[in-house]
């Protein structure tokens, strides 16, 4: 192709430098330069680089652009659409600390998890193990893409609670492949989908407590107390070591959701009623009536082919089924006590409150 004889013209002009204008130089008049943030006993960690002004998370913020906390606005900066500007909307005061232990604390499901020590099950032994995999493997989709959504939400200035988000959003994805990855390392495969209207309470919340509340606090501590039990689901060193690791994961997540609503308790005291009303809507999925929710209840016999070691032994498997729901409740209460919303005790759904203990 042939150039033209206007740009071949202007290739060969020497180019105009435009005149040096270098005002960003004197920006950081005192403002964060000169501030040296030293490495402490766990490293260089967010705690320690957040000192001076810029490491004060704003009570309120009015930067709606894309502007990093500590830099200096520029006037013309375009706004991103919706997100919040009160701290205590999103805010958790463990979340630097929660960011910097799933960084260091990221494993891998292929080399992490002894799978040589697999071994044939019983049948009934290895399509209860599968039924729960395929649970937990659509429970784990909700639970990374929930926090995916909430990201553009979270202001640029409360970037502790982004960042957390975004290690949760890999501690999911490794959770998902983990148990879809037993499914099919035995034999058994993938089973039956569950019933998803609990999942969607929890992906179609509109406000970050909200969802927080739902996901955090009440879904993903019915699976933690359900991962703790993994030391009797387990038919194997495999299988105990997926739910252990899985559950360093999900304290977490429950750690946030729970210092979130602390916060929220402290500093906007007047949201409690809302909050009961959030707890209202997601107990009763967390509490399905097994005489209208058959598909739910596979879930339920699962566990108890797998707790009692068979279907020979179902009615201790019940048994043993039924703590698990007890251990779930009670830890739940005890979660929302140091919450600050211990009044759920008189509140709680009853399918739900006839676990608690006195
Ligand atoms: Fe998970
Ligand atoms: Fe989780």
């Amino acid at each position: 192709m042939a150039i033209d004889v206007d740009t071949l013209q202007k290739l060969r002009t020497p180019m105009e430098v435009p005149p040096l204008d270098l005002s960003w130089l004197n920006l950081n008049d005192g403002h964060t330069y000169g501030l040296r943030a030293k490495p402490g006993k766990r490293g260089l960690t967010l705690d320690e680089i957040e000192i001076g002004p810029p490491g004060e998370v704003p009570e309120q913020s009015d930067n709606r652009s894309i502007r990093v906390r500590g830099s200096h606005p520029r006037p013309e900066a375009p706004r991103v659409p919706g997100s919040y500007v009160g701290r205590a909307d999103v805010y958790s005061e463990n979340a630097r600390l929660l960011y910097e232990e799933a960084v260091q604390r990221q494993w891998s499901s292929a080399t992490d998890i002894p799978w040589n020590e697999l071994q044939p099950l019983p049948d009934d032994i290895e399509r209860a193990m599968c039924q729960l995999c395929t649970f937990l493997t659509e429970v784990e989709f909700i639970a990374g893409d929930t926090p995916g959504q909430w990201l553009p939400k979270i202001n640029s200035e409360h970037h502790e609670t982004k960042l957390f988000l975004l290690t949760q959003i890999m501690d999911e994805a490794r959770h998902l492949d983990v148990f879809r990855k037993r499914a099919f390392a035995n034999g058994g495969g993938l089973l039956s989908s569950l019933p998803q209207d609990g999942l969607r309470v929890i992906i179609e919340a509109k406000d970050f407590t909200e969802m927080s509340a739902i996901m955090h606090v009440a879904a993903e501590g019915f699976v933690q107390s359900l991962f703790r039990m993994g030391e009797y689901i387990g038919q194997n060193d495999a299988e105990k070591r997926i739910f252990r690791m899985c559950g360093q994961d999900e304290s977490r997540h429950l750690g946030f959701g729970v210092m979130h609503l602390k916060y929220v308790m402290d500093n906007e005291p007047w949201r409690r009623e809302e909050i009961h009303h959030y707890l209202d809507r997601v107990e009763t999925t967390l509490a399905p009536d097994p005489t209208d929710d058959p598909v739910s209840f596979a879930l339920f016999e699962a566990l108890a082919i797998l707790m009692g070691g068979g279907i020979k032994n179902i009615d201790s498997g019940i048994n043993m089924s039924m703590q698990v729901q007890k251990k779930r409740v009670n830890e739940y209460m005890h979660r929302l006590n140091v919450a600050g919303l211990g009044d759920r005790r008189e509140r709680m759904n009853p399918m739900l409150k006839q676990f608690l203990d006195n």
